[in-house]
């Protein structure tokens, strides 16, 4: 298939790409590099031996999109692109709104008007708000978010939806996403977060690295096993094997489906810490700090949806998360600067 990654030079996106390009998919890159850099491009030609197509654009671009749709015979999207920082999108809602919601806009009237139909869209489990109860499943009530950037997933969320309603040859894998971890096992991509990171993981990474005294723990008094918040931590890898799984399925059915991409095992703050430390045999200093504002105390998937519709699970463990970060981050102390 040849398939258009908008934010495949980010994260999850350049892994993504790997995979699919070890499937003999053909990618077509388009990035603002708002979060990311021009080195991930270089990294991925790297690791895969393959070459692939990249536009420099801005997704939320009518013209750009335009432009693309009209240069390449597109079978599918995968839509990653978008702002994604929790706190920040309290603080600049708007170009949260803007960004995230008229890329999403943008990209189904391209669709609409080259006549491409398969898109897989980056949800999150966010869109879930507070959990009634865990694991997560799809058909729980996806409306409580507590952030601008929840609402935005949400909200693209409803537009697919729509646009699925308006045209039966419409379709939309909508991944939820856990919280993804991790690295590809070479060391050569990972995440590479501007400024002092908001996530556990990158945290913990730098605190490892010695670029950040300690971590704080934020809370061990939630009404879980050490008290300590529990998510369900997922591979980056698995999850980008989840995606190529994900458009054979949108190539294969019609109408908007929401998907949980989680591994159904929730660890703890701590436990992550432990494994951390235990697997890469070093030290991390830490202390217990009050609860941060907006945490939930357990939030995991049933991961069944994935496994009955895409055929996907996910394979790799805590371990590997833990050895796989540390790995990138070591191997690149400055990220891809
Ligand atoms: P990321 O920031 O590393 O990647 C996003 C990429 O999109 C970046 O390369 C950025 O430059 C690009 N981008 C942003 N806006 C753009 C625009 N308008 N046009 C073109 N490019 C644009 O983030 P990620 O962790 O890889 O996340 C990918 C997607 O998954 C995002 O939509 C995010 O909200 C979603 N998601 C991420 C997580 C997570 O914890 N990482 C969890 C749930 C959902
Ligand atoms: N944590 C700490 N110290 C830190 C950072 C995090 O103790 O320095 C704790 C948090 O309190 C939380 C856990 O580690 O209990 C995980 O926090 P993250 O910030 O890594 O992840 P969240 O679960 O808060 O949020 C993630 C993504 C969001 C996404 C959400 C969906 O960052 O984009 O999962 O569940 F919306």
């Amino acid at each position: 298939m040849k398939v258009l990654l908008t934010g495949g030079a980010g994260y999850i996106g350049s892994h993504t790409c790997i995979e699919l390009l070890a499937l003999g998919h053909d990618v077509i890159i388009v990035d603002n590099f708002s979060n990311s850099k021009p080195e991930a491009l270089n990294r991925i030609r790297e690791i895969s031996g393959r070459d692939f197509k990249f536009y420099e654009a801005d997704a939320a671009d009518p013209e750009a999109m335009d432009r693309i749709f009209a240069e390449n015979e597109i079978d599918c999207i995968i839509h990653f692109a978008g702002l994604k920082a929790v706190g920040e999108s309290c603080h600049i809602p708007l170009r949260y709104y803007r960004n995230n919601l008229d890329s999403t806009i943008t990209l189904l009237e391209a669709m609409e008007k080259h006549g491409v139909n398969n898109i897989v869209f980056s949800s999150s489990a966010t869109v879930y708000g507070v959990p009634e109860r865990v694991p997560l499943t799809e058909d729980m009530p996806a409306y409580k978010t507590s952030s601008p950037y929840g609402w935005t997933k949400i909200m693209s969320e409803q537009i697919f939806r729509d646009a699925c309603a308006a045209n039966p040859n419409l379709s939309v894998v909508l991944l939820r996403y856990f919280n993804p971890i991790g690295a590809h096992e070479s060391g050569r991509i990972g995440e590479d977060p501007n400024g002092i990171p908001n996530n556990l993981m990158p945290y913990i990474s730098q605190v490892a690295i010695g670029k950040l005294p300690k971590l704080g723990v934020f809370g061990n008094d939630y009404p879980t096993p050490d008290g300590t918040c529990v998510r369900d931590y997922i591979h980056v890898v698995d999850l980008a094997k989840g995606h190529a799984k994900a458009i054979e399925y949108a190539a294969a059915h019609k109408g908007a489906e929401a998907i949980n991409l989680g591994t159904g095992i929730g660890y703890s703050v701590l436990d992550i810490v432990n494994s951390f430390m235990k697997v890469n045999d070093i030290d991390l200093p830490y202390e217990i700090q009050g609860r941060r504002d907006g945490d939930v105390p357990e939030c995991y998937a049933d991961p069944s949806k994935a496994r009955e519709l895409l055929g996907w699970v996910a394979e790799k463990g805590i371990e590997d998360m833990c050895r796989d970060s540390w790995n990138w981050q070591k191997n690149n102390p400055k990220g891809l600067d």
